[in-house]
């Protein structure tokens, strides 16, 4: 078995079956995440545990459709219901609940959660988001893009913004998929210099251009996420606010990238803060697409954890 806990601890050879093999479950539905039954069940009589510390509707409903669709069960567990939320240690819930179910995904704060889940559960575990990365979100987008535009090694994706979970994951991803990313935001919401450092490491030209023009000039895909994650602090809303408003994804910057540049937001988006709706629901959008693959990326990325 393989735990998916991030796409910089997972061999870009897996990272490339993965995204081969979400191909392949889209294809195997024609097109239809809804209609057409699969043809295999892979996850038949198993059950999955998904657990979640914070919100959620698209990481929520894609992981309990897509098991569903491969022939297993799902619970669905609120952390705060858990003994966990009332001082049980996360070693002990990993023995316990890995007794009774086949896998685990979480979405939770701190990635030491996470990273002790996987230590002692018996099961794969899956990360649905922590404070520092959104690694399901990252294979998903990687997937829409290729959809649209064929291979992402070489292109240019540019991050407007905050150099939050959701772009950590994009730094990780260009340095396992062989892309440049670009990031503009202010120097207060930087990524973080490990990652930045780590992508770079693995070969990825990594820029910081505080000018969001310059920023997405050549770019192939802009990309942007809320001003205030769920992990923020609401009393730091507005300074953000404040900070972050000169990298909203508009018209007017969308027309500096290249002209079939696409743009992507893993959602929930705050329309008119960092992106226009004019952008969101215009002609080189994909963020819809981008929230469907969340279904596809995950069925094949729980079929790679179970396969080992
Ligand atoms: N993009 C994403 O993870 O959305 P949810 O918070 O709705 O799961
Ligand atoms: N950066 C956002 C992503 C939500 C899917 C958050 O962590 O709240």
């Amino acid at each position: 078995m393989n735990h998916f806990l991030d796409i910089h601890k997972t061999d870009p050879a897996d990272l490339r079956a993965i995204i081969d093999g979400a191909k392949a479950v889209k294809e195997a539905r024609n097109g239809h995440p809804k209609a057409a039954p699969d043809q295999t069940l892979p996850l038949k009589d198993r059950m999955v545990a998904l657990i979640f510390e914070k919100p959620s509707t698209r990481t929520r409903t894609s992981f309990d459709v897509g098991v569903r669709q491969m022939g297993g069960q799902t619970m669905v567990l609120s952390g705060s219901d858990m003994q966990l939320g009332h001082g049980e240690t996360i070693a002990d819930t990993a023995r316990v609940m890995s007794r009774y179910v086949d896998m685990i995904m979480i979405r939770t704060f701190d990635e030491a959660v996470l990273e002790e889940m996987a230590e002692y559960a018996s099961v794969p575990v899956i990360n649905g988001l922590t404070d520092r990365t959104h690694p399901c979100q990252i294979m998903a987008d990687v997937l829409t893009f290729e959809e649209h535009r064929g291979p992402i090694a070489g292109k240019k994706v540019v991050w407007a913004g905050d150099g939050n979970n959701v772009c950590a994951s994009f730094l990780h991803a260009a340095g396992q998929f062989g892309f440049d990313l670009t990031f503009t935001g202010p120097v207060q919401l930087d990524p973080e210099m490990e990652f930045v450092g780590w992508a770079r490491n693995k070969g990825a030209t990594i820029t910081v251009e505080r000018d969001p023009v310059k920023a997405v000039e050549g770019a192939d895909l802009v990309v942007t996420d809320t001003w205030v994650s769920m992990h923020d602090a609401q009393s730091a809303k507005e300074r953000r606010h404040n900070m972050l408003r000169p990298y909203q994804v508009n018209k007017n910057l969308m027309e500096h990238a290249k002209p079939d540049a696409l743009f992507m937001h893993c959602l929930p988006a705050h329309r008119e803060e960092e992106v226009t709706s004019e952008v969101m629901d215009g002609p080189n959008s994909v963020v819809w697409d981008e929230a469907e693959n969340r279904l596809h990326a995950q069925k094949a990325i729980m079929q790679w954890c179970l396969a080992g």
